[in-house]
């Protein structure tokens, strides 16, 4: 069985992030979302796998690299322009060939592995076998309809939904999707739907079956499931303090991972959290649920539940700085003009509540 993992699209509901770097390499807990998707496929025992890349391909193989970091044969199919999931199938069936495969999306995260996902499809024989979870509002997602254990239809963002079972990103398809996905037509959005390719399948007698499962998934497509994501794997991680990093008077509690090269003055770091390497922390209290990449300065500030991308620099910032997604290299500091001004430097799409 081979992988396909989707990280191309536009990213649209992350911008500003997504001007500047690929959805899929947000970091959660301090690495990218993708890597999370990429052990997921080798712990299931997946080794060739593809990956579709569009727009942000360059900065996609730059972090993944060629896979022998995960001892695994990687590939990378371009993807023109953004032209919806059923086409990044498309153009990946040179790669496929006549395999069966998983198909996962990039920008998702979840937990407990997809092993028993792929033995069910080597047990039952379907053409497809597409992962369900139940959800609380299945108005907001794709929803199955199911008749004697079979999918009998797929509607996205139901009314009146027939189920709470909500497609999580994850399917396994034979062939038979290559026809499918050739025969289907762009939707109102000018995509090729993976919906209408599944939809497809149904309607022309091949065997969709459902797999649902319980445990936690995410989408990271917006800001506050990337939070919701970093909590998530914030709260597996055990304390980690790399050998020889400087603690002057600082007090580490709870489950803290600290990088090499940190440097920790008269603060305190509440776990579950994560310095990242070379990070310089004075006079400040830094989480819960935070994760602070590499190269970042926080001085006289208070952080909790957030994400602070590489080399941020936050000095004497004046008010708590909560649930929040702050992009690499950004500087967040107190005014030093006596009015109460403040001095804005902010990219399309930027949001700021204070
Ligand atoms: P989406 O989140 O559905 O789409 P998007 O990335 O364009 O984001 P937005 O809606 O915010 O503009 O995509 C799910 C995953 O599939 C994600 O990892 C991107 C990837 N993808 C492709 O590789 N090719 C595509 O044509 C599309 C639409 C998505």
């Amino acid at each position: 069985m081979k992988g396909l993992i989707l990280s191309g699209g536009k990213g649209t509901r992350l911008r500003p992030l997504t001007h500047t770097r690929a959805k899929q390499l947000l970091p959660v807990a301090n690495r990218p979302i993708l890597f999370y998707g990429i052990e997921t496929l080798v712990d299931a025992g997946i080794k060739d796998i593809g990956i579709v890349i569009g727009d942000t391909g360059d900065e996609i193989r730059a972090a993944v690299g060629d896979g022998k970091a995960w001892g695994i044969k990687l590939t990378y199919i371009e993807q023109n322009s953004p032209l919806g999931l059923a086409h990044a199938v498309k153009i990946a069936k040179d790669f496929i060939g006549r395999e069966p495969f998983v198909m996962y999306l990039g920008d998702n995260l979840i937990w407990g592995g997809l092993r028993q996902f792929i033995q069910e499809f080597q047990k039952t024989q379907a053409n497809s076998l597409i992962l369900l979870s139940p959800v609380e509002e299945p108005q907001n997602f794709g929803v199955a309809q199911l008749e004697k254990g079979k999918i009998v239809r797929l509607i996205e963002k139901p009314k009146d939904p027939p189920s709470n079972l909500a497609l999580v990103g994850v399917y396994i398809f034979d062939q038979n999707i290559f026809e499918a996905v050739n025969r289907i037509i762009p939707s109102w959005r000018n995509e090729l739907e993976i919906t209408d390719a599944i939809q497809w399948l149904v309607a022309n007698g091949y065997n969709v079956k459902p797999y649902s499962i319980t445990n936690w998934w995410k989408d990271t497509g917006k800001a506050e499931d990337i939070l919701e994501a970093n909590r998530m794997i914030l709260d597996e991680i055990k304390t980690d303090i790399a050998a020889g990093i400087q603690n002057h008077n600082s007090q580490l509690v709870g489950r803290v991972v600290v990088e090499e090269g940190v440097e920790l003055t008269n603060s305190i770091i509440r776990g579950p959290a994560i310095i990242g390497a070379g990070s310089i922390i004075v006079n400040s209290c830094v989480g819960p649920y935070t994760s602070i990449s590499r190269g970042v300065t926080i001085v006289n500030t208070e952080i909790e539940f957030s994400i602070i991308m590489e080399d941020c620099r936050i000095i004497d910032f004046p008010s708590r700085i909560r649930n929040s997604l702050v992009g690499g290299n950004t500087t967040l500091c107190r005014s030093t003009s006596r009015c109460k001004d403040i001095n804005l430097i902010l990219g399309d799409n930027s949001q700021l509540f204070i």
